[in-house]
């Protein structure tokens, strides 16, 4: 009879074994290893709450104890993974739970009173939102400061680059300003991960049991303190089937990585010689194994990829909860699959992000020698006519049409072109910035490229950085 075996948590009222197949297809064990050390602190609190509820004596608590700090060693020793796995146990919390009871003897039978696995798991994944949302929280910050801090050093020598739109030349910019930008969405990226942190912190779902709380007297309040949670959940039946957290943990992951991977595409083209904007250090290039001239910006196409990889798994995620009605179902098994793959794979992204960015080489030169190329100040000549009462329109219009002289005749908008727009719109003459630098300068307005604009922007950003975040250290 199956129900003498102790790697499974089951079985006492069944009179066939499992199915081999089936039970490996119901496995969980694999993704959820990770979540072993966050088990193991779920395990400890609910050992406090058994023990303050007088559900089991100090004897049988204090030995619990004992047995789930050796499993939290052997956990941290990386001793635990390969017995787990090989004691054919469904998952992490039947495999701890078993290893418990070898080394607790007779106290390890009392671990599991009063618990199911659904708040198990389900305050297990919390734990481990928290722990990721926080990692993932300092890359983001971590690559925001570092950006702002280029952007700074950058600033002082003005190196101007041709921003594009749909990736043809649009308006001149400061590359402190690009740089700018970058730590603007990595700044949020940083607050997405520390909502989802602090959400993880919120409601405990430990003493919930399978979908209706418990008939034991647990000491619900004592264990969502010992776990560093604001209290216990107000409803088993939600709290067991709730994956809010996880789900936008993945969701935070995956937009910034989607971040990274738009920061990426650029970069990427930058490298190409047909822009030359920018080189990528040895250190982070890759060679071919057949041409030898070759340098490969890989780091940056694979954040590229592994941004689809983490929208489709926030997707697939999504899907496999949708047909969940309230409390647990094992469709939550999935989705958890989901949430811990995607989160993993995002964060090892963004941390090859955040190592492969500094290793991007700027070539000012070349940025600044193709920063006034495909008439990109004709909008600021469009402006000077309007600033001087010519309607939008009319200026556009006016403009437009010195571009195609200029381009009919290879040549840059130039001093001639002012003086005939003068004419033209019967102004006595007319100033305008005809290069990228003067372009630059040109522009007023709070949040655009102007150099005392960018210089404000940067130091706003820095301030709410320090606000925020001044106590996570990167
Ligand atoms: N391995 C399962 C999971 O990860 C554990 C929960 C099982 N609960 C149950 N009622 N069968 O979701």
């Amino acid at each position: 009879m199956h129900g003498q075996s102790t790697s499974l948590q089951w079985g006492g009222r069944f009179a066939q074994e499992p199915d081999p197949l089936l039970l490996r297809f119901g496995s969980s064990l694999e993704e959820d290893l990770v979540l072993a050390p966050f088990d193991v602190a779920c395990s400890r609190a609910h050992v406090a709450a058994l023990a303050s509820g007088g559900i089991i004596d100090p004897s049988a608590a204090s030995a619990l104890d004992a047995a789930l700090a050796s499993v939290a060693a052997e956990i941290a020793a990386g001793t635990f993974a390969a017995p787990a796995r090989a004691s054919g146990a469904e998952d992490v919390h039947g495999a701890i739970d078993a290893r418990v009871r070898e080394l607790a003897g007779d106290a390890g039978e009392w671990l599991h009173a009063g618990r199911s696995r659904n708040d198990q798991v389900a305050t297990t994944l919390l734990l481990y939102a928290r722990d990721r949302a926080t990692y993932g929280c300092r890359l983001a910050l971590s690559i925001a400061r570092f950006t702002l801090a280029s952007a700074r050093s950058t600033l002082s020598d003005g190196t101007l680059l041709a921003a594009t739109t749909h990736w043809q030349p649009a308006q001149p910019v400061l590359l402190a300003f690009w740089l700018e930008a970058v730590a603007e969405s990595f700044a949020r990226a940083a607050r997405r991960f520390g909502r989802v942190a602090t959400d993880a912190r919120e409601s405990c779902p430990l003493g919930s049991g399978s979908c209706s709380g418990s008939s034991l007297p647990l000491d619900r309040t004592l264990a969502a303190t010992e776990l560093g949670f604001s209290g216990p959940s107000r409803n088993a039946l939600d709290s067991v089937g709730d994956r809010d957290v996880a789900l936008d943990l993945l969701h935070a992951a995956a937009r910034a990585v989607v971040t990274a991977s738009r920061v990426s595409e650029e970069i990427v083209m930058w490298c190409t010689p047909a822009f030359g904007y920018a080189r990528l250090d040895d250190a982070a290039s890759t060679g071919s194994s057949l041409m030898p001239q070759k340098r490969n910006p890989d780091p940056f196409e694979l954040v590229r990829a592994s941004a689809a990889v983490a929208s489709g798994t926030l997707a697939g995620a999504l899907g496999t909860l949708s047909g969940v009605a309230l409390s647990y179902h094992r469709d939550l098994q999935s989705t958890k699959a989901l949430a811990i793959a995607g989160v993993e794979g995002a964060l090892a992204s963004l941390a090859a992000f955040e190592r492969a960015f500094p290793h991007v080489r700027w070539n000012a030169s070349a940025m600044n020698a193709r920063a006034g190329d495909g008439y990109v100040v004709a909008t600021d000549v469009a402006d000077a006519l309007i600033a001087a009462g010519v309607t939008a329109r009319r200026a556009h219009a006016l403009v437009g049409a010195a571009v195609a002289l200029a381009e009919a005749e290879t040549r840059p908008l130039d001093g001639r072109d002012l003086a005939r727009l003068a004419l033209e719109a019967r102004l006595d003459s007319l100033e305008a910035p005809l290069d990228a630098a003067a372009s630059v300068r040109a522009k007023r307005t709070s949040g655009s490229t102007n150099p005392a604009m960018v210089a404000r922007s940067i130091d706003a950003l820095e301030d709410a950085l320090e606000r925020e975040f001044g106590k996570v250290a990167v």
